[in-house]
């Protein structure tokens, strides 16, 4: 038995000062006042908030894929440094694609193998995969509705067969750009934010949402960039959605001092459309980096996407500091929220047998991010330097200290798949 004595839980819903006990099994085994078991470990929680471990619905291990931008070691290594205990890993564009039973068979061998933070992974829709994603039996269904060079992208009809024959109480994950009007655009136009615009999202978003309501099926939309987005997700019960931090926190006004590094799909907005997504930030918001690591070298040459598993609760928690949200808010949409759209078992902390995944914050410490203590193999982030309040003291993965504020102690092959309830 392990008691966390002393420290402020933070729920959904309120902070509470209490005590947190932990089973041989690594589970929750109590919260309440003074708790106290004969020969338990005794963890000093004093002047720290206990967040929920944070979920990070929406990264790119790239294992076995490119594993020079980051494998499952050091992604899930930089997942621990930044409070994100359990993470979804999407699926590859080649090398192999994950489109098949073999390539998702063999993708799950690895992660069981390397990642030290606990996983479960997303099956790719093909443009002629419809049988074999359903028959893999995955939780859930990546479909990019544009072009990412690779065999990934579908059809707006393929889409419709993958949204008919995917079980229609797992999330289709949907990458929502609208590939027709990003292509007409491509003739007009030379900046990337300008190509793929804000209207190119929103019509793909809708395009989702409406096929997705026709079956009654669940559909999940992506990194949203604009309030028009959440606004449309919340007219369909069986929508849900989520927003990165990157495009919370950079505006068209970073672009200038990021240069090539600040691409990704869909583009950073200008400040105006980062107002909105703010003020539409939502109780149902779901909070996802997109952690898309890529070599400064292939950024250069034009690769699109951020490392961001790294800096997704530390940047929401200075956001906390800031005033412009509240640690409950905080662990509901990096938390709860992704436990229950993805209906992760065990892992919505506040429920009955949840494991023990949870971070010890010092919410009035300041430090500085830096590529270094983010832990990715692609070594920059676009918020190098930038000073944050909220330093995380401690990440415990299954009732085990994970990363002591410093060092990830998690070794690869301790992190397990996580499985889905429907
Ligand atoms: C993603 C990547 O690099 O895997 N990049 C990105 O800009 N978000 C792919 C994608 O989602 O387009
Ligand atoms: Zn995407």
């Amino acid at each position: 038995m392990i008691i966390i004595k002393g420290g402020k839980i933070v729920s959904p819903f309120a902070i509470i000062a209490a005590d947190i006990a932990i089973d041989e099994n690594g589970k929750i085994a109590h919260i309440g006042r003074n708790i106290d078991y004969k020969g338990a470990e005794v963890v000093d929680a004093g002047g720290l908030h206990i967040l929920p471990g944070a979920i990070d619905a929406h990264v790119h291990f790239r294992d076995p894929e490119d594993t020079s931008k980051e494998d499952f070691s050091t992604g899930s290594a930089s997942a621990l440094a930044g409070g994100v205990t359990t993470i979804i890993d999407m699926p590859n564009y080649k090398n192999p694609a994950t489109t098949t039973l073999e390539a998702y068979a063999a993708k799950r061998a690895i992660a069981a193998s390397k990642s030290r933070c606990d996983y479960q992974l997303r099956f790719g829709a093909s443009e002629t995969n419809q049988r074999e994603a359903e028959e893999s039996g995955a939780p859930s269904l990546k479909l990019f509705l544009t072009d990412t060079k690779s065999d990934l992208r579908c059809s707006n009809e393929a889409a419709i067969k993958h949204f008919k024959t995917f079980s229609k109480y797992r999330p289709v994950c949907v990458h929502a750009e609208d590939k027709a009007r990003i292509e007409e655009r491509q003739k007009h136009y030379h900046a990337h934010e300008k190509i793929r615009d804000k209207i190119a999202s929103q019509i793909a978003c809708e395009f989702a949402l409406k096929e997705a309501a026709k079956l009654d099926r669940r559909v999940h939309i992506c990194h949203v960039t604009t309030g028009l987005e959440i606004e449309l997700v919340r007219r369909y019960p069986n929508a849900t959605h989520e927003v990165n931090p990157a495009h919370l926190f950079l505006s068209t006004d970073d672009l200038k001092r990021l240069g090539p590094l600040g691409k990704i799909n869909p583009p950073i907005r200008d400040k105006r459309e980062v107002a909105a997504l703010w003020r539409l930030l939502g109780d149902d918001t779901i909070i996802a980096s997109d952690h898309a690591p890529h070599l400064i070298s292939h950024k250069m040459d034009g690769a699109p996407g951020f490392p961001g598993v790294g800096t997704l609760l530390p940047l929401m928690l200075n956001a906390v500091h800031d005033k412009r949200l509240t640690l409950e808010q905080v662990a509901r949409m990096c938390s709860c929220n992704p436990a229950h759209a993805f209906k992760l078992a065990g892992k919505c902390f506040f429920e009955i047998n949840a494991d023990a995944d949870f971070v010890l914050v010092d919410m009035k410490k300041k430090w500085k991010i830096t590529a270094e203590n983010r832990m990715s193999k692609c070594s920059w982030t676009p918020f190098e330097g930038k000073e944050v309040y909220g330093k995380i003291e401690g990440v415990y993965l299954r009732g085990k200290l994970a990363y002591d504020g410093e060092k990830v102690l998690s070794e690869p092959g301790e992190g397990k798949e996580v499985k889905s309830v429907f």
